[in-house]
């Protein structure tokens, strides 16, 4: 079975001193929490002081973001090798934000995608579709077209995993019911059966928008859905832990 995963994508939160206040107590409320994985992943400045926070815990680092050339001339980007460095074990790839305010394309989320392999790293792929692609009725067209360009030319890994985030849920407290992410988890997992055959069943997807801890117990209750990439409820520890409890609690596996 699957272990179960939550990340906190604490996107462009937080000075040193919050960040190492917020990860000392997740790491504190969260030491007897077994059987998944608990993820934080904070902006660069703050990858090195979390590391020193969580080392020796189980929770994991991972980077917002990075670039697919080892180094050079590429102003303001950061490397695989240099977040591996800063401690990072994920990274979060192809996020809406980076895709709707940076221009990141399906061939450039392919071509991280397959760095970060490359490196080590694990990628957590975001796909997922906006509120007028929902209404037009093309979600899974839109879906299909993200995993599928995504994974493009990349052979089976365990290490990859996926996070479904419709557009129109993050941040806007508007969650997708458990039916509706289930219906697209479900979707994903068929094409990556398609794609990987049965190795496939052991990769992990994750649902992500509006996630916390009152309405993720319905959510990880699905069978497609291992997990949650939350954004706002990772920034207070208590809504943040309150998820991962919820989730080692409710997961059926
Ligand atoms: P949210 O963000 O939980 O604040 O909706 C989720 C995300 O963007 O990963």
């Amino acid at each position: 079975m699957r272990r179960w995963l939550v990340a906190g994508n604490w996107k462009m939160n937080n000075t040193i001193e919050e960040a190492i206040k917020l990860a000392t107590t997740v790491r504190e409320n969260t030491y007897d929490i077994k059987g998944g994985d608990i993820i934080l992943a904070p902006p660069y400045t703050l990858l090195h002081g979390v590391k020193e926070v969580i080392e020796g815990s189980n929770i994991f680092l991972a980077a917002q973001n990075m670039f697919y050339e080892d180094k050079g001339a590429y102003t303001g980007e950061i490397s695989p090798a240099m977040i591996k460095d800063a401690g990072c074990t994920y990274v979060i790839i192809g996020h809406s934000e980076r895709r709707k305010y940076f221009g990141e394309t399906d061939e450039v989320v392919n071509l991280k995608t397959k760095k970060a392999l490359k490196e080590g790293l694990k990628p957590i792929v975001c796909v997922g579709e906006t509120d007028v692609e929902r209404d037009k009725g093309i979600t899974s067209y839109v879906v299909g077209i993200q995993v599928r360009k995504a994974l493009y030319g990349i052979e089976f890994s365990e290490d990859i995993v996926i996070a479904y985030e419709p557009v129109w849920a993050i941040g806007t407290g508007r969650n997708a019911t458990s039916e509706q992410a289930e219906e697209v988890h479900r979707f994903i997992r068929g094409i990556l059966k398609e794609l990987y055959g049965t190795p496939s069943e052991r990769t992990r997807i994750l649902y992500g928008g509006s996630v916390t801890a009152d309405n993720i117990g319905e959510l990880i209750n699905m069978e497609n859905i291992d997990g949650a990439l939350v954004g706002g409820a990772s920034l207070k520890s208590d809504s943040f832990v309150g998820i991962i409890r919820k989730v080692s609690e409710n997961r059926k596996c």
